[in-house]
C-alpha cells in the first residue's frame, strides 16, 4: 500500500521528540510533521477539558497538512483525550500510555515504580491499565517540575537532580525493580535517574513499542511513503525555537508559528 502524506505526531512540548526518533529510525523513508505545543506546557497540570480541547487544535493544525496518521507523542494527552479524538476524526491514531504491562509482567519484586504527570496519574485509562496488574504493588510519583525545567533547557541542572532524587529516593526504599518513564518528556532524564538508581533497577518508557505500532498500522491500513527524494522531517513550535532545535542536535530547521 502507498501513502505519501506525511506522519503527524504532537506533544505540549519537546519532549515528543523521544517519540519522533524511535519512529524515524524505524520508519526513515516516512515524511514527518512534528508540533510542540510548547506555549502551553505543561499539560499535566491541566484539566481533562483544556487537554481535549488542546489535542483538537493539535490535530487540527496536522490535519490541515494532510497528515496519514497522528501520533500524539504525549501521554497526558493519551490518557485525557484519545477517546474523544477517535471518535471525533477518522484519521487513525497512535497513542502513548505507561508500559505497565512490561514491567509488571517481569518485575520480580512485584513492586514497580511510575514516574509521570499529574494529568496521566489521575486519568480514568491509567487507573483502568493499574487495576489489571492487582499482584503488583505500583509506586506512583507525579514529576512536579521536571517538564518545565525540559523545556527551559534545564535539564542537567542541580534542581533538576535535586527533584529526582526526591522523586526516586523513596521508589528505591520501596524495593521496585522496575521503573516505568510515563511522560515523553522523561527519556532525556534517563542519563541522571541511572546516576541514582541501583544497577537492578531497569527503566522502560514506551517509545520502541509506539514506533513499532506505527509501523504495524501504516502497512495494514494507511500505506507506506514511496517518493524517491529524500524524505522530510518538520518541526513547528509556538515558542521559542531554541530549546526544540538543541533537542534535536540543531540537525534539523524548526519553524515557528502560532498556533
Ligand atoms: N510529554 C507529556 C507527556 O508525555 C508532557 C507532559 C506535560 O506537558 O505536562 O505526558
Amino acid at each position: 500500500m502507498i501513502n505519501n502524506n506525511p506522519i503527524g505526531l504532537f506533544d505540549s512540548g519537546i519532549g515528543g521528540t523521544s517519540i519522533w526518533k524511535e519512529i524515524h529510525e524505524l520508519l526513515p523513508d516516512e515524511n514527518t510533521i512534528y508540533l510542540a505545543d510548547s506555549k502551553n506546557a505543561p499539560y499535566g497540570q491541566k484539566s481533562k477539558e483544556e487537554i481535549v480541547a488542546l489535542s483538537f487544535k493539535n490535530t487540527e493544525f496536522l490535519l490541515q497538512q494532510n497528515c496519514k496518521i497522528i501520533v500524539v507523542a504525549c501521554n497526558t494527552a493519551t490518557t485525557n483525550a484519545i477517546k474523544e479524538l477517535r471518535a471525533t476524526y477518522s484519521v487513525p491514531f497512535i497513542g502513548i500510555e505507561p508500559a505497565i504491562k512490561p514491567a509488571a509482567t517481569h518485575s520480580k519484586t512485584q513492586t514497580i515504580g511510575i514516574l509521570a504527570t499529574q494529568g496521566t496519574l489521575n486519568s480514568e485509562l491509567f487507573h483502568q491499565t493499574a487495576e489489571r496488574f492487582q499482584n503488583t504493588k505500583i509506586v506512583e510519583q507525579i514529576g512536579h517540575g521536571l517538564v518545565q525545567l525540559i523545556e527551559n533547557g534545564e535539564i542537567n541542572s542541580v534542581e533538576m537532580t535535586n527533584l529526582l532524587n526526591s522523586y526516586l529516593q523513596p521508589m528505591i526504599e520501596a524495593n521496585i525493580d522496575y521503573l516505568v518513564l510515563g511522560c515523553s518528556h522523561y527519556p532525556y532524564l534517563i542519563p541522571q535517574i541511572k546516576k541514582i538508581l541501583p544497577e537492578n533497577i531497569k527503566i522502560i518508557d514506551s517509545g520502541e513499542a509506539v514506533a513499532r505500532q506505527t509501523k504495524n498500522i501504516l502497512k495494514e491500513k494507511i500505506g507506506f511513503n514511496n517518493q524517491l527524494e529524500k524524505s522530510t522531517q518538520v518541526f513547528y513550535t509556538n515558542s521559542n525555537p531554541k530549546v526544540l532545535t538543541s533537542i534535536l542536535n540543531n540537525k534539523y530547521p524548526v519553524i515557528y508559528k502560532d498556533f
